[in-house]
Formats: structure tokens, C-alpha cells, sequence
């Protein structure tokens, strides 16, 4: 092994003392407790090379915008076109900007190609997407990586874009590991499912036929994880979080109301501590440790953006999915001024950047980026 990195042992050691002058204490590689704590480090997403994802059984169930599926089922597989990647690239860049003025280290894929076919032994699909939104795929607790099972057949390979920086931080002391590989077969979905309309009961593609999902599905709060079912987590899968993560964690499962739900970045976001922001459409019961603990409940304001814009991937909604770089200091989508307006009064400084080209084919700033470094310890908030 090159001398580069420090042994891969260093894991087990006990962590040196603070760099003269430095005055603080030096954090794992890997070190992420909560979504607050001052953000070190952090993997940015791209859409190089992203292609309109495939076509398949999870996306009726996942998409909020009926309009635009015929758009995927006839350019599932298919580069989006270039102008779009280019500006939504472009946002990205401005964003890298924004963390690296801030002091933040940003790492980035690996160039990966996501337009081979695969198949398994339970499925066959005609290409991958993206290495746009590294949250969704790696769920960074601690001083671990988890490479999360992940609901979309075209998303079964995503990992890979993200393999070389895991190798190094597995080498430089963090834990790594894959959750159980989903089959995804026929069994793993409700068979004829219909997304239902607003109004009507909340129901999920996902049978419970084995654990399953989204690294974004989850969002930490110290010692509490909170998860919220949806078209790429059931059951099994929040089970399969809570006993792997141990006795040290609680992994709460949040009652939400999603007509197309995946991810619970739009849904419920503990930004500091003693402030959980909630979209009031969605959350239908704020867990009762909040209250109880005295956090205030901020309701996410009505997002600003036209009705009108293209949302291919996500819903408007996406304006309150931020990215805290300490307890003040978040970015926020330019055009979102009364989301601002309400951050500076909630005793955040927002910080505008643009996204919403990127909204349309990805997410928003959380989606698009993992925190690999913060400096905190674990605690609890409640
Ligand atoms: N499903 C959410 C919405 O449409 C978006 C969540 C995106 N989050 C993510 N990590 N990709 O409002």
C-alpha cells in the first residue's frame, strides 16, 4: 500500500492530538452526527453524463408530475438535453464556490457511465441515471458509510461513481459497509399499483418482501435517526437500519402524508438543535420528543417557485431542502425570499444560490451533496 494515507488501522487508534495552533480537536475522516454541526467536508454531486432515469415499476409511485412521465418513457436512458445539464452544471459549480469560500472541502464522483444495460438474476434494466445526488445513495452516520439498498432498479449500481473516494476514506480510518443487495424482483412491488390521488390514503410501491432503502429516506439528529416510510423505504428496510446501527441509536419512523413519496429531505429536517423545519402539507404528526424537549416547529413557507417550471424528478417543495453548513450559516435556492425571509427570522443567515435548473432534473443543495466531515461529537437533543 502506497504511504499516502495512514494505516488502515488508524481506525482503531485512538485519534492524535489537535495540530499545534490548530485548538481544536481533530474529528475521524468520516464524522457526521447531525445535519449542523461546521461542515468539513463534503462529496457535490454532477450532472455529467446524467440520463433521464429509465422508465420503471417505482416511478409512477415516485413522481410527483403525471404530466412529464410520458417525457421519461419515451427518453428513459437518454442523456437530458445538454442545455439543461449545462445550466444545472453551472448552479453546481456556483455551489462548490459558495462551500470552498466557506471553508468547506468538496470532493467529487468519479466519472462514471451510466448508459450500459444490467441485469441480475430478478431483473433487467436498460441503463443507470446519475451520480447527481450522493445522498441518496451513501448514508454517512458517524464514522460510517452506508451504501443504502436503494428502491429503483436503475439505481442499483450508483455506488460505483462514489467507490474511489469510499476506498480512500475506508482507508484512512472509516467503516464501510453495504446493506443487504435488494433483489428487486417482482415481489419487491405492489403489482398493479396506482400512486393514489391527493386526498386519498397514503400507500407505497414496496411490499415487504425484503429491507429497502434510500440513504435519503433517513435524516440524523445525534443518537435519534428519523426515517419516514416511502416508495424506496419500507418496513423491513428501517428495521434493518435500526439493528445495525445498535443500541447507541434510535431510529424513529415519522407519520408523513406523501402522495409520491421518496426522501424525507422535503418532508422533515432537524436544522439545528431545538429547530425542526416541517412541510406543513406533508408532516402529519411532529413526534411527540419535540415538543416535549421544547424545539420549536418552523412550517416550511409555500415555495415560490412558478408552478409552471419543469420538475421532472421532485416537487416545489424542494425549496426546503437546504444545506446547514453550521447551526447559522445554510444554503438556500435563489428565488426562495420568503423561505430567507423566514430562515433570518428563525436566527439563520441564508445564503442564495442558484438551483433551480438543477431542481428540475435532480433535487435541491441536501440531494446534492453527503457530508463526510462535521466537526461534533454525538449527543443527544432530547
Ligand atoms: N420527494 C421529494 C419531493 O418531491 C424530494 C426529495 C428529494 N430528496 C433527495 N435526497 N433526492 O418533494
Amino acid at each position: 500500500m502506497g504511504e499516502e494515507f495512514p494505516s488502515a488501522h488508524a481506525g482503531t487508534q485512538e485519534w492524535p492530538a489537535p495540530e499545534h495552533g490548530a485548538g481544536r480537536p481533530q474529528y475521524p475522516v468520516v464524522n457526521a452526527h447531525n445535519e449542523w454541526d461546521p461542515l468539513e467536508e463534503v462529496i457535490v454531486g454532477t450532472v455529467e453524463g446524467a440520463l433521464v432515469p429509465p422508465w420503471d415499476v417505482a416511478m409512477e409511485a415516485t413522481l410527483h408530475r403525471r404530466e412529464l412521465w410520458d417525457y421519461y418513457q419515451q427518453f428513459g436512458g437518454t442523456p437530458w438535453p445538454k442545455e439543461l445539464v449545462d445550466a444545472a452544471e453551472k448552479e453546481l459549480c456556483e455551489l462548490v464556490g459558495i462551500l470552498e469560500a466557506e471553508g468547506v472541502t468538496v470532493r467529487r464522483p468519479t466519472p462514471f457511465d451510466f448508459s450500459k444495460p444490467y441485469a441480475t438474476p430478478d431483473f433487467e434494466i436498460r441503463s443507470g441515471c446519475h451520480a447527481s445526488m450522493p445522498r441518496d445513495v451513501l448514508l454517512v452516520i458517524g464514522d460510517q458509510i452506508i451504501e443504502a439498498p436503494m428502491g429503483w432498479r436503475s439505481r442499483f449500481h450508483e455506488h460505483h461513481a462514489y467507490k474511489e473516494l469510499c476506498k480512500e476514506y475506508f482507508i484512512k480510518g472509516a467503516r464501510w459497509v453495504s446493506a443487504p443487495r435488494p433483489q428487486l424482483s417482482e415481489d419487491s412491488y405492489v403489482a398493479g399499483f396506482e400512486a393514489p390521488n391527493e386526498g386519498e390514503p397514503m400507500r407505497t410501491v414496496l411490499t415487504e418482501f425484503e429491507p429497502l432503502f434510500d440513504a435519503a429516506d433517513a435524516i440524523k439528529c445525534g443518537r435519534d435517526i428519523f426515517v419516514a416510510q416511502s416508495s424506496c423505504c419500507n418496513r423491513l428496510g428501517i428495521q434493518w437500519l435500526q439493528r445495525h446501527l445498535g443500541e447507541g441509536y434510535r431510529v424513529h419512523e415519522v407519520e408523513v402524508y406523501d402522495t409520491h413519496p421518496m426522501h424525507i429531505d422535503a418532508t422533515f429536517y432537524p436544522l439545528a438543535p431545538g429547530k425542526l423545519l416541517i412541510n406543513p402539507e406533508r408532516v402529519r404528526r411532529v413526534p411527540e420528543m419535540f415538543q416535549r424537549s421544547g424545539w420549536d416547529i418552523l412550517e416550511c413557507p409555500e415555495p415560490l417557485m412558478p408552478e409552471s417550471h419543469p420538475m421532472f424528478t421532485c416537487s416545489r417543495w424542494i425549496s426546503m431542502n437546504v444545506l446547514m453548513l453550521d447551526e447559522e450559516r445554510v444554503i438556500v435556492a435563489k428565488g426562495e425570499d420568503t423561505l430567507m425571509r423566514a430562515l433570518r427570522d428563525w436566527g439563520f443567515r441564508p445564503i442564495p444560490c442558484s438551483s433551480y435548473h438543477f431542481a428540475s432534473i435532480a433535487g435541491g443543495f441536501h440531494c446534492a451533496t453527503v457530508d463526510i466531515r462535521r466537526r461534533g461529537e454525538l449527543e443527544t437533543y432530547f
